[in-house]
């Protein structure tokens, strides 16, 4: 009897929670921006207004990591396309990301592909493929809004597809109009010429959410996502308490997505504080890039040359070791040699970052450095790719 109980409780199947995943995926536009529809509706408002007198319109959309600039972006593109006519042309939104080794040639390919051209990838100068993009505007009048996301790199390589853009809206057949998406400030970076076109009102900066925001935010996207009632309110309160301190929703959505799947794998038919813990404790810690770009050229010799010997070592080095590897890699960069005191500076402000940890510490050299935060060889290649980069700058 008791046998065939627990025998018929193993096969009965357990509901899921995750019925609708994709809609947590970073990539998915959310039909409603929670708290930031007053950001929406004045862009909205202001792109309309100019795009119906015949002017193109530029922004500047900055805010940290997960604050929801994509998102705002995108939905704009939407709503703007959706918005009808303006000044007798339709409006279309051309997305692009300009993520690492972007150049202006590059974003410039994926732009003509919105206007539906298509040109071999060498061979053509940036005015010339500038000309060819206007030309496919000019066979489909309309005004273009073009969004230029995680914009920094792109930008601080000195772009000078950011100031065409912006001056080429004598297209007589619509108009071309920027959003330009970063976690930084662009403004400093631009050059004199394209800053009159993203003046203060041109300027949009979005405040980290806060708990009560991001509760929000989870329970909008738990609603679309999972089975209704599987989620209670205080599960997605753990989750925003636990993403609270950068206000950032796209950590909170990859925890909801983590949590939901432990509750899956342990046949839960609703999501626990325990499976919430399983989930932060497999993420990966976010070191934004950001976080990465903000710290000093010792602080990044140093972390690779970590990165570098404990992809060979193993958990730990002792600081002594890491210091002569440390010594070789300046050699091999062509860089000065780093005092004794600036190394073990350096190496405080890096655990006082959270970088790295230091056990034994006070006695210096004797101390044994670890890095858990990162995988070692992720960083290593991150790193090495950065300065690289600098260097090249530089020289
Ligand atoms: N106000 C909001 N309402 C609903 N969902 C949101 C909101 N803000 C952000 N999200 C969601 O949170 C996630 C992260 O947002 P988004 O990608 O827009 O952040 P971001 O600022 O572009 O971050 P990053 O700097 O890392 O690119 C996305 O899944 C997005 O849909
Ligand atoms: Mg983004």
């Amino acid at each position: 009897m008791a046998r065939s109980r627990a025998a018929k409780r193993t096969v009965t199947p357990v509901a899921r929670i995750l019925l609708k995943e994709e809609t947590l995926d970073p990539s998915f536009v959310p039909p409603r921006l929670v708290r930031r529809e007053k950001e929406l509706e004045l862009t909205f408002r202001r792109y309309r207004e100019a795009l119906g007198k015949g002017l193109p319109y530029h922004l500047l959309l900055t805010g940290g990591v997960g604050s929801g600039k994509t998102a705002l972006a995108r939905r704009l593109g939407v709503d703007l396309e959706r918005g009808g006519r303006l000044g007798g042309f339709p409006l279309k939104a051309a997305y692009v990301n300009c993520w690492r080794r972007a150049s202006d040639r590059t974003v410039m390919l994926d732009l003509l592909r919105t206007v539906n051209v298509s040109l071999p990838d060498r061979g053509y100068s940036l005015s010339e493929m500038l000309d060819v993009f206007e030309q496919g505007i000019r066979r489909q009048p309309q005004h273009l809004l073009v969004l230029l996301d995680e914009a920094s790199s792109l930008v601080r390589q000195e772009t000078k597809l950011v100031y065409l853009l912006t001056r080429s809206h004598e297209v007589e057949l619509g108009s071309i109009s920027l959003v330009l998406i970063a976690t930084e400030d662009l403004f400093p970076y631009l050059d004199p010429a394209s800053r009159s076109g993203f003046g203060v009102t041109h300027r949009l900066s979005l405040a980290p959410y806060d708990r009560a925001a991001l509760v929000e935010i989870l329970a909008a996207r738990a609603e679309l996502a999972c089975r209704p009632g599987s989620v209670d309110r205080e599960v997605l309160d753990q989750i925003a308490r636990i993403a609270a301190p950068n206000g950032d929703a796209r950590f909170a959505l990859e925890l909801l997505n983590g949590a939901a799947h432990a509750a899956e794998d342990a046949g839960a038919d609703a999501v626990l504080a325990e499976h919430v813990r399983r989930a932060k404790g497999s993420l990966l810690p976010t070191v934004s890039e950001s976080q990465l770009e903000a710290l000093s050229t010792n602080q990044l010799g140093v972390l690779l040359a970590i990165s570098r010997t404990l992809k060979r070592r193993g958990g730990s080095v002792t600081s002594q070791k890491l210091r002569v590897g440390h010594s070789a890699l300046l050699e091999e960069l062509g860089a000065p040699t780093m005092s004794r005191t600036t190394f073990w500076r350096t190496l405080k402000e890096l655990e006082r970052d959270g970088l790295v940890t230091l056990e034994n510490a006070g006695t210096g050299e004797s101390s044994q450095v670890a890095m858990d935060e990162l995988p070692a060889s992720y960083l290593s290649t991150l790193l090495e790719e950065r300065l690289g980069r600098g260097r090249a700058g530089k020289g």
